[in-house]
């Protein structure tokens, strides 16, 4: 079964048939809210808000094992993430929609495996293509279905926040070879992996990073909702796409 994993604004889908709410507790602790069953289209999906459906959650602080084990246990077998980032590659400007396919982790402190107890064998888990492609192709296919433009590819820098960087930091990122920085993708995506889930994000660029376009000497947050709800309306379209071709 298909789950979405909803970020900054993105805290529900109207198009979406809720059927039953599930509250759960893990061995992880609580996922940021209870699991939302329903239909898209007719198809079966799981939603989860990421930040907690009155976005309360900051990105350093969501159990994201949690939320990974509620969603294995409900049978997800595919999970797609929509993460707000800002934008470092200069076609990425506010509004664009990218398919990322790989990642830098710079974030810290967080609870990033489930292997991490004396009573599990020490497991090295593959993450050198981070973002399960079959579901990549198919968010892609997805978006040409219903006419949208997005990004194949680029390299997600994943960032501790949750203030947001410094120019120089961004200057830093860009060498590194991000294309996009946000708060939220790791360890999200290889707790997804450990768990045998196929993973795939679609980022949302709701302002360019730091330093960079319009944000050159701030980031001016009242822009960035707005950016935010016009680009969420092509998201659940694309998303109302990717249910029908994921099927049930
Ligand atoms: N930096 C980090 N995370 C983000 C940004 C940003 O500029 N925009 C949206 N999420």
């Amino acid at each position: 079964m298909l789950a979405i994993i909803g970020g900054s604004g993105l805290t529900g889908l109207v198009n979406m048939k809720v059927t039953r709410r599930l509250v759960m507790r893990t061995p992880y602790g609580e996922p940021s809210g209870a699991l939302t069953f329903g239909k898209i289209r007719g198809h079966e999906v799981i939603f989860l808000a990421r930040h907690g459906y009155a976005h309360t959650i900051p990105p350093h602080d969501v159990n994201y094992r949690a939320n990974i084990w509620a969603l294995s246990s409900q049978n997800a077998s595919h999970v797609v993430s929509i993460a707000s980032v800002g934008g470092i590659r200069s076609d990425l400007a506010p509004g664009s929609l990218v398919i990322p396919d790989q990642i830098i982790d710079y974030t810290h402190g967080r609870k990033s495996t489930f292997f991490d107890t004396r009573e599990k064998p020490v497991t090295h888990t593959d993450f050198t293509e981070p973002y399960c492609e079959d579901l990549r192709q198919r968010c892609i296919k997805a978006a040409a279905l219903c006419g949208k433009q997005v990004s194949n590819g680029g390299v997600y820098a994943a960032t501790q926040g949750p203030r947001l960087e410094s120019a120089a930091e961004i200057n830093r990122l860009e060498r590194d070879g991000a294309d996009m920085v946000g708060m939220t993708g790791m360890p999200e995506a290889i707790l997804a992996r450990e768990m045998g889930l196929c993973y795939a994000a679609i980022a949302v660029v709701a302002n360019y990073a730091a330093g960079r376009g319009s944000s050159l000497h701030a980031v001016k947050l009242e822009d960035v909702n707005a950016v935010l709800m016009a680009a969420m309306g092509q998201v659940r379209e694309i998303l109302e796409s990717l249910a029908e071709i994921h099927g049930d």
